[in-house]
């Protein structure tokens, strides 16, 4: 893993963007796999801003979003549809034909996870996935357990998760989904280039323990030690355990 260490969030966004916005005019047909959560409301703000002044071609680019609460989608408060949308989509020129998004009101909700994999698959596979952590070393909705799953899945909220994602229904506990449509550990691992994004003490641990620690289902993104282009984007927080 290549480990990046920045003064502070905002300096770690303004440096990922640059990257971003490069790799898009390499390659205007780029596919990324996008996160939502506190981490990367610094990076989206930092890309619209620049989208806005500069000339970023985002007509080609096709997107994937990690996970969705289930029971919500498109226009619902506290979906990850709403977040993207609201955060970046809604301020650039990406073609809505080119968002990937996972349907948390689905009717068949396997079928839907099927269709994700395949549209992964049809648009030639993920060139580069960013990533958030959980302070209890989840990606992507993939949480710490007995096993992972490998392909995109219906998968059950830690308690802590939910928690955590409180401020997105006006911090009441009560209205956060339990289940939630999420990329599988295989699905992240078949991107060409991951790069994780971490932010603040409270991922300190978690940073570590991917780092340092052995490979272990308890610590989902441990994972990523097998994956040969990752770089790990840290604060002076998220960082402060490691060697
Ligand atoms: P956060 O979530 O950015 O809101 O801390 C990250 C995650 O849970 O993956």
């Amino acid at each position: 893993m290549n480990i990046e260490r920045f003064d502070n969030e905002d300096v770690l966004a303004s440096t990922l963007a640059t990257r971003l916005i490069e790799a898009l005019s390499l390659k205007p047909r780029i596919v990324l796999g996008l996160p939502t959560g506190r981490t990367p409301v610094a990076l989206y703000r930092e890309i619209r801003s620049r989208s806005q002044r500069g000339h970023v071609d985002w007509s080609q680019v096709r997107t994937f979003n990690l996970d969705e609460f289930v029971g919500l989608g498109a226009g619902d408060e506290g979906s990850y549809c709403s977040y993207m949308q609201a955060e970046l989509f809604s301020h650039v020129r990406i073609e809505a034909i080119n968002i990937g998004m996972l349907d948390g009101r689905a009717a068949n909700l396997a079928a839907e996870c099927a269709r994700y994999e395949r549209a992964i698959e049809d648009a030639g596979g993920i060139d580069i996935q960013l990533l958030g952590i959980g302070a209890n070393g989840h990606i992507g909705f993939n949480e710490p357990g007995e096993a992972l799953e490998a392909e995109t899945h219906v998968a059950v909220l830690c308690a802590e998760t939910r928690a955590a994602n409180a401020g997105l229904f006006g911090g009441d506990l009560s209205r956060v989904p339990t289940h939630a449509l999420s990329m599988g550990m295989a699905t992240i691992l078949h991107a060409r280039e991951i790069v994780l994004m971490a932010t603040g003490a409270e991922k300190s641990a978690a940073v570590a323990e991917m780092i340092d620690g052995p490979i272990t289902t308890r610590v989902p993104a441990s994972f990523l030690q097998v994956h040969s282009r990752v770089t790990v984007m840290l604060d002076r927080g998220a960082g402060a355990r490691l060697a």
